[in-house]
């Protein structure tokens, strides 16, 4: 079966070629080998950015819009707005109740941003409680896996505990001990009362062995006791945990290597920064805008010879130059045989070639906006019945379904 894979972004607008080579690309590749739900994550932006309105839907579909020009299939993955999904706030509500404040005091993310933007005020709750909304997000749909920067680290490693305590506090079920109880009267007697000891064993002393031993039993059940089922299996492991039964899925961050491209200046690419190359910049502002990037400062005059480690360049000729050509800049900063425009027009060419297809794609929707109001909105209602179904697992196992 595809594993579930959940990301999402900011509405920050327009994308740059920093957004493309440090996610948007990995998700291209990850619609292909699994079922992956991306979304808009326009209720975190109101996290820090809660004072401005009135740009937020320009924002939301200009990114959407290059999402699906990088060569996101509206076929393929599910493309959704947060916003328009009410179940990921009553999931937020849900969880907080019972997530206590030193977990996202704790989150690293919390002190560091405050301490970063300084100029507004984010002693709110909201930006408290944002990796929780976060959570909520993520266990909505179940996912396995999250694509997310280094950065994101530890907001999937929190959902993963908030997962775990709902599991321990909910996962029960009033029916529980009767599940169990029929679980265990399909093996044979021998085997369940060897269940039973481990499962103590393991209760009273975490002995890793005892955990282990009843692991392999059940396993071995799955294989050889007639009529038996994946969630007898499912059970019987929990119990032995003395955890409940999965209502939401821990997920695991996916962190694929990307190689970081700068700005234009060598600092973070970064469009409120001024240094970032657009996905849709035109041809003439691609050139414009790489023949100005700063430069190893040895090179002062075209007769100084530089160090490709020090210049922002590299870093492009990384992602972008063939070995022959990386070889040739190598060659020529060190020795002052090429000048930096020289080095830079391989630059220049791979990234308009590469913009090619995005332009041809976005054209399209460019003219027709009513075209990606309607991709969103087929990806919503997919992401609903999903959304739906767990928030009803969710009531079910707290008790509130009636
Ligand atoms: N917090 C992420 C960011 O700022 C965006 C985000 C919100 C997200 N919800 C998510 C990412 C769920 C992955 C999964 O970049
Ligand atoms: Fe940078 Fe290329 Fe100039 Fe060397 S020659 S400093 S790598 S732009």
């Amino acid at each position: 079966m595809r594993s579930r894979v959940l990301s999402g972004m900011r509405p920050t607008g327009a994308m740059h070629l920093g957004h493309y080579h440090g996610a948007l690309k990995n998700w291209v590749r990850l619609q292909q080998e699994h079922e992956c739900f991306f979304f808009v994550a326009d209720w975190h932006a109101l996290t820090t950015h809660y004072e401005e309105r009135g740009v937020m839907e320009r924002y939301v579909y200009d990114m959407v819009i290059d999402w699906i020009a990088a060569g996101l299939d509206p076929e393929a993955c599910t493309l959704f707005i947060q916003s328009r999904l009410p179940e990921h706030a009553e999931l937020f509500t849900l969880l907080a109740m019972g997530t206590p404040l030193g977990w996202l005091e704790r989150v690293p993310t919390y002190k560091d941003q405050i301490e970063k933007l300084k100029d507004r005020d984010l002693a709110t709750y909201g930006f408290l409680g944002y990796p929780l909304l976060q959570a909520a997000d993520i266990l909505i749909y179940k996912a396995t896996y999250v694509p997310v920067g280094e950065d994101q680290s530890s907001h999937v490693e929190l959902t993963r505990e908030v997962a775990r305590r709902f599991n321990n506090l909910y996962g029960r079920g009033s029916d529980h001990d009767a599940r169990v109880a029929a679980a265990l009267a399909k093996l044979p007697k021998d085997d369940a009362r060897y269940y039973e000891r481990q499962r103590k064993a393991f209760g009273e002393t975490g002995s890793a062995e005892a955990l282990a031993k009843g692991e392999g039993m059940v396993r071995k059940a799955a294989a050889a006791v007639a009529g038996w089922s994946s969630d007898d299996g499912e059970l019987l492991l929990g119990h032995l945990k003395g955890s409940g039964q999965t209502v939401l899925v821990e997920p695991q961050a996916l962190h694929t290597e990307v190689l970081r491209l700068p700005g234009t200046d060598g600092t973070k690419m970064s469009k409120s920064y001024g240094n970032a190359i657009l996905m849709r910049d035109e041809p003439a502002e691609v050139t414009k805008k790489v023949r100005g990037m700063a430069t190893d400062p040895a090179r002062g005059r075209r007769t100084d010879p530089g160090d490709p480690a020090k210049c922002p360049v590299w870093q492009f000729h990384k992602v972008y130059s063939d070995p022959a050509t990386q070889q040739w800049v190598v060659e020529g900063c060190k020795s002052a045989g090429i000048g930096c425009l020289d080095c830079k027009q391989p630059v220049i060419d791979a990234i308009v070639k590469e913009q090619q297809p995005w332009r041809e794609r976005a054209e399209a929707y460019l003219t027709n906006p009513k075209q990606v109001h309607w991709i969103v909105e087929m990806g919503t209602e997919r992401a609903r019945t999903v959304a739906r179904q767990t928030m009803k697992d969710v009531r079910t196992a707290m008790g509130l379904n009636y």
